[in-house]
C-alpha cells in the first residue's frame, strides 16, 4: 500500500506580501519544515514529493539537504504558474504503482500526522477524501456591497488540504484541469465535476493557511500550545 504526498510551495505569496510565504519562519522554523514533519511522521505516507517555485527552490533543496532533515523526500520539481498547474506538475512526478495520492497546502503548516493518516484511510475507501471544517460564521452573500441572502451554515464545510484521492481518479482529475480555463483552487472540485464522491475528515480552524502576515501570530501560537500541551 503505498501513498504518495505532493506538497505544493510554489505560489507567490501575493496576499502575504513576501514570496518566500512558505519560508516564512514559524518560531523559527520555516513554515515547509512543520508539514514535512507531519507527513514524515505519517504511518500512512511512503513518499514526499515538493513542488517548489524557481524562486524558492534552492532555499527549499537547502533545507531538506541541511541535517535531520525529513527522509521521505523522494524529488523536488517546479511548480507553474497556478495551483493547479502546480498539482498537475507535482502529480506527473509520482510513482506509477502507487495507491493514493494527496496534495497539500504547505502553507498549512499546522497539519497533523492523525489527519494525514485519517485522510488516506478515507481515500482507500471512498476513493476521495478531504479535510474540512465546519464553518463557524454566519455567511452572507454579498452584492455590490449589499447583503443577498443569507445562507444556511449548517451545511457549510471549508476546505482545507490535504486532499487524498485513489491515484487513478487523481489522475484523471489532473487531465481535466489542464482542459479548463475556470480558476480552480482545490482537487475536491474536480472531483466534483467529474462525479466523484468526495468524503469530509472532520477538521477545525487550527489548520490554517498563511495567507496574510498575520496568519503568522495565530500560527505560533497555536504551535506554543501543542508543544505546552506535549510537555
Ligand atoms: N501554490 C503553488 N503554485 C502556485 C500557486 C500556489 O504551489 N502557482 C501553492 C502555495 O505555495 C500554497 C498553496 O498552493 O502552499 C495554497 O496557495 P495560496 O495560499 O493561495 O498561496 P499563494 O498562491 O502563494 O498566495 P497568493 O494567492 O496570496 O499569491
Ligand atoms: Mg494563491
Amino acid at each position: 500500500m503505498t501513498a504518495v504526498a505532493v506538497i505544493v510551495a510554489a505560489g507567490r505569496g501575493e496576499r502575504f506580501g513576501n514570496s518566500g510565504k512558505v519560508l516564512a519562519k514559524l518560531l523559527h522554523r520555516p513554515a515547509l519544515a512543520y508539514s514535512l514533519d507531519a507527513f514524515d511522521q505519517a504511518e500512512s505516507i511512503t513518499d514526499i514529493i515538493i513542488v517548489a517555485g524557481e524562486h524558492t527552490e534552492t532555499a527549499i533543496m537547502h533545507l531538506i539537504s541541511s541535517g535531520g532533515g525529513p527522509s521521505k523526500v523522494r524529488k523536488i520539481v517546479l511548480g507553474g504558474e497556478t495551483r493547479q498547474q502546480s498539482t498537475a506538475n507535482g502529480v506527473a512526478a509520482v510513482p506509477l504503482m502507487t495507491d493514493v495520492i494527496l496534495v497539500h497546502d504547505a502553507a498549512r503548516p499546522l497539519i497533523q500526522p492523525a489527519q494525514i493518516d485519517a485522510c488516506v484511510a478515507a481515500a482507500r475507501e471512498h476513493g476521495g477524501a478531504i479535510l474540512a471544517a465546519p464553518v463557524t460564521d454566519t455567511v452572507k452573500r454579498v452584492v455590490d456591497g449589499g447583503i443577498a441572502e443569507t445562507i444556511d451554515r449548517s451545511t457549510l464545510w471549508a476546505a482545507q488540504t490535504p486532499q487524498a484521492f485513489r491515484t487513478d481518479l487523481m489522475r484523471e482529475m489532473v487531465k481535466v484541469s489542464e482542459s479548463t480555463t475556470d480558476p480552480i483552487t482545490d482537487e475536491a472540485s474536480l472531483a466534483e465535476a467529474l462525479g466523484y464522491p468526495v468524503h469530509i475528515v472532520p477538521s477545525d480552524f487550527t489548520n490554517l493557511k498563511i495567507t496574510h502576515p498575520t496568519d503568522i501570530v495565530v500560527a505560533e501560537a497555536l504551535l506554543r500550545a501543542r508543544k505546552e500541551l506535549s510537555r
